[in-house]
């Protein structure tokens, strides 16, 4: 056994004194001045303790354009944890042909031996035919309740509306949630091949290429798509003002709709896709102005978002340089794929280290959000989105010992050492922070003892997730 004394417990709900109990791998309970006689004691007087945090946006060892993104289901996890992350999940692709099943099979076999905390899968729908119809209930056998469609990446990801109303059917047929990418794949490939023919290859037209107008509109019409079919929806990377009035909107008119927002989209703009280095802030859909920083913070103070994801999908900036990884060299082919052509510049960045860190200083040291609204949108809303709560998410008797003690008074000037991130830069280099995790447990094991990580491969379990989701 293990005891936790002293310390001031965080959840979604509220802030209170308690001691934590911890038996094997699960809180045994949590009460005032627990005393077991055996139990090993770690004090956190000074600490905040909050449940692991759950980050449902992450792509790892992702194959994209002529590379893959650079974290894998080890690297990628032991930074999570670092952040203070205790569950992720991940999307599979689907294959360009045949069933569902060997595209996630193969994903088991990237992922299981290497998963250091505990992890789920959601299904991407980039193909859609009676096949694939009939499938789809299937994974929820395998765990797998969530699927991922996309209103853009023309000829490659994008569903067509009435493919999308189809799938919106399906779920909500059998309890599932679709989650959906919008933005707007035909205007997008018009002005990308406008933008090549006018010889226009730097970074920034990755940006001026998709609209934010694409985000608004598309966001609309999915809530009216799911509005129609009765269906619950949830919309990842949410990155316009636009796009936050629609879900506003939408939700007002009892549509069954959530939305995640994602660090980079509340920090950065625009203009950093101008700077020298401007592809490492290349991520779709892209950042955008500070009008829409500042609206995305609002509805995050409103409660007009649910959940604060990342979509970590790391790329070197340089990928022909090595970086140190435990002891190794390694260099993966990165940015500068696209040092000669802005759409060949693979899309995505380092983050889930980040997230937990950077939203307690900025968020919570800032005023905009309090230490309950923090675990509701690093942790438990996910859970309870995802179905995984209680399990996940909540510091209950019960519930898996997936633990954060926080160090609300550690200052740190943060950087690429301390994201643990498998990728040579971080967007947040040489930020100063308040707040730190101190010390991460996954089910009762400590992982993470400051600077020392305790975890190894193999560790994560896969999390066979319920369908049914909470509907915020
Ligand atoms: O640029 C990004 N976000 N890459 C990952 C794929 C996606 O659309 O989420
Ligand atoms: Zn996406
Ligand atoms: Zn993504």
């Amino acid at each position: 056994m293990l005891l936790i004394k002293n310390g001031t417990l965080v959840t979604a709900e509220k802030t209170f004194d308690a001691d934590i109990l911890i038996d094997g791998e699960k809180i045994h309970s949590v009460g005032q001045d627990l005393a077991p006689g055996d139990a090993e004691v770690i004090d956190a007087s000074g600490k905040l303790i909050m449940p692991g945090g759950i980050d449902p946006h992450v792509h790892l060892d992702l194959p994209m354009f002529d590379t893959v993104s650079s974290d894998d289901h080890y690297t990628g996890h032991k930074a999570a944890a670092f952040g203070g992350t205790t569950t992720v999940m991940d999307f599979v692709p689907q294959a360009d042909e045949g069933p569902l099943r060997p595209a996630i099979d193969e994903w088991h076999e990237k992922a299981d031996d290497k998963a250091a905390i505990d992890f789920g899968f959601h299904m991407n729908i980039t193909r859609f035919d009676e096949a694939i119809a009939e499938e789809i209930p299937t994974l929820l056998d395998l765990g797998i309740p969530t699927l991922k469609v996309f209103t853009a990446y023309n000829g490659r990801l994008r569903l067509q509306d009435h493919e999308i109303f189809r799938v919106f059917q399906i779920a909500r047929e059998h309890g599932m949630l679709t989650m959906l990418h919008a933005e707007n794949g035909d205007v997008i490939d018009v002005l990308k091949a406008q933008a090549l023919a006018d010889g226009n290859t730097e970074p920034i037209w990755h940006a001026r290429t998709r609209p934010g107008w694409g985000a608004v509109e598309s966001v609309l019409r999915a809530c009216a798509l799911a509005a129609q079919a009765d269906a619950p929806l949830y919309i990842v990377h949410m990155n316009t003002a636009g796009g936050a009035e629609m879900l506003k909107y939408a939700r007002r008119q009892g549509v069954q709709v959530m939305g995640e927002t994602c660090p980079q989209y509340l920090f950065f703009t625009e203009e950093h896709m101008q700077r020298e280095d401007g592809a490492k802030w290349i991520c779709s859909p892209p950042m955008r102005s500070a009008e829409d920083n500042a609206a995305l913070w609002q509805a995050l103070t409103n409660d007009e978002m649910h959940v604060v994801g990342t979509d970590h999908c790391p790329f070197f900036f340089d990928g022909t340089q090595t970086i140190d990884y435990e002891g190794q060299p390694i260099a993966i082919p990165g940015k500068e794929l696209g040092a000669e052509d802005f759409t060949k510049i693979p899309n995505g960045l380092p983050g889930v280290g980040d997230r937990m860190p950077i939203m307690w200083t900025y968020g919570v040291g800032e005023g905009r959000i309090t230490p309950n609204q923090f675990v509701a949108y690093t942790s438990t809303n996910a859970a309870k989105i995802f179905g995984l709560y209680p399990q996940k998410g909540a510091l209950q008797a019960g519930s898996d010992a997936d633990i954060v003690i926080w160090d609300p008074d550690r200052k740190l000037t943060y950087g690429v050492e301390h994201s643990h991130h498998r990728a040579d830069y971080n967007l947040y280099d040489g930020w100063e922070l308040t707040g730190f995790p101190d010390k991460v447990f996954l089910r009762g094991e400590m992982i993470v003892n400051g600077e020392e990580w305790l975890g190894h491969r193999g560790m994560g379990k896969f999390l066979k997730r319920r369908p049914g989701a909470e509907v915020f």
